[in-house]
């Protein structure tokens, strides 16, 4: 009995070590599978994090394809949008009803969308029409034209009195007759006069009309528009009236403004019979100057400046009272006016003390500003060849030959041209 007991109990401890044996093994290949599904699961997450991060890289492409596809479909149809007619408001009706040109010719009574501010219609406004209702669409902003846009168009210019050597009087004279209207009108009007309604200034190449005109505007702190005679000569019939037309109404919508025709003998030549076509073209330019002078009030914010060194050449219309009737003549500069012109060109130069300007404006008679200026870079120039610490009394005296024997040289030139 007791051996069945010992058997029964050796059994028994047996199947307790094989269990415990086969849970053990359970156990390990149980943590081991946990540790697979871990990592496993760790892995799918990272896909998931992945496959989300490419979802969203897609929906943003998807909208930047939608948002392209969309500008490309306005843009088609704006393409394939059928042409407006272009045509200027002749008459503004009752019952949003108006008369429009359009730009073949005939005149139609037409409607007008109603987003368009009743402010905006006027007699000769731009508009754009159905092509075939002709119903005003839009309106046109006020065509600028090209030429008008090459005008230079200058806030402020960097001249300043300072810069200007000598014309005293004629610096007094300008501010009276450019300065003093656009400043105090009110003086004018007490005294019961009209300002110049143009000045001209007058003389030699070279002498600072440009300058003058310039610094003027500077001082005032006006628009200042400024254009050379001959780009109003242009190659159209009409294109130069109409220039000078667009160019009084630039002045007047920025005014008060300066408008400063420089070299104007190019247009305002006398005018003769028998003239060739392209003439009379120069000639409708003038005139249509000379209606747009008569035509602005001299009281008004806009001042007219013009510099030609061909008096003689003008023709007598654009110099009669009431056009261009203050005439400031800019003359060569006397000796003192050509002491200080070098004096302001040399002013950041590097000079020995030797020099006397006064000395230097006693060899230079008959030099004009643009010589003075050029005799003192040119002294520069001969102090740099001749690697000098400053510009000495020797290289100033060679400038002066230099520049002046060179202008001789070219006058006689130009004399044997004509001989
Ligand atoms: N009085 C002056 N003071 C200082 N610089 C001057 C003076 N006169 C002329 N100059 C110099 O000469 C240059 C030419 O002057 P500006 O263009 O004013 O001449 P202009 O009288 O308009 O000549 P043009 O009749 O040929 O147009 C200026 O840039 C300036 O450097
Ligand atoms: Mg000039």
């Amino acid at each position: 009995m007791s051996e069945v007991l010992e058997d029964n109990s050796v059994k028994e401890s047996l199947i307790n070590i094989t269990t415990d044996l086969a849970s053990d093994d359970f156990s390990r290949y149980l943590i081991d599978r946990m540790h697979q599904l871990e990592q496993r699961n760790l892995f799918l997450k990272e896909q998931q994090l992945k496959t989300e991060a490419e979802k969203r890289k897609a929906n943003s492409q998807k909208l930047k394809f939608e948002r392209e596809l969309r500008q490309l479909r306005s843009e088609m149809e704006r393409l394939k949008a059928a042409p407006l007619i272009v045509g200027t408001i002749v008459d503004v009706l009752e019952n949003d009803k108006l008369i429009v040109r359009s730009s073949t010719g005939p005149q139609f009574i037409v409607g007008l969308s109603k987003f368009i501010k009743e402010s905006e219609l006027e007699p000769g406004t731009q508009v754009a029409m159905n092509q075939q209702t002709l119903a005003v669409i839009s309106i046109l902003p006020p065509s600028k034209s090209r030429l008008i846009r090459e005008v230079e168009l200058v806030k402020s210019p960097d001249v300043d009195y300072s810069q200007i050597g000598g014309l005293k009087e004629q610096i007094r004279e300008i501010r009276e007759a450019v300065e003093l209207p656009l400043s105090n009108p009110e003086a004018f009007v007490r005294i019961g006069i009209d300002p110049p309604k143009g000045v001209l200034l007058y003389g030699p190449p070279g002498t600072g009309k440009t300058m003058l005109a310039k610094a003027v505007a500077k001082h005032t702190d006006t628009c200042f528009i400024r254009l050379v005679g001959s780009e109003l000569v242009k190659k159209y019939i009409g294109e130069g009236a109409r220039m000078v037309r667009e160019l009084f109404k630039l002045a007047i919508d920025n005014a008060p403004s300066i408008i400063f025709i420089d070299e104007l003998d190019s247009i305002a030549a006398k005018r003769y019979d028998g003239a060739t076509a392209g003439d009379r073209e120069v000639q409708r330019t003038l005139m249509q100057l000379l209606a747009e002078m008569d035509g602005f009030n001299p009281r008004g914010e806009v001042r007219l400046l013009a510099a030609t060194n061909r008096l003689d050449i003008l023709d007598p219309a654009i110099l009669r009272p009431g056009r261009f009737d203050r005439f400031i003549e800019v003359k060569l500069p006397d000796a003192d006016a050509r002491e200080s012109i070098m004096m302001i060109h040399s002013r950041n130069m590097t000079l020995s003390k030797n020099i006397v300007f006064k000395y230097l404006a006693k060899i230079t008679d008959g030099s004009s500003g643009s010589d003075l200026k050029a005799i003192v870079t040119e002294a520069g120039m001969f102090a740099i060849r001749n690697e000098r610490e400053c510009v000495e009394v020797e290289d100033m005296e060679n400038a002066v030959t230099k520049v002046l024997n060179h202008r001789k040289n070219s006058n006689q030139i130009v004399e044997n041209m004509f001989q």
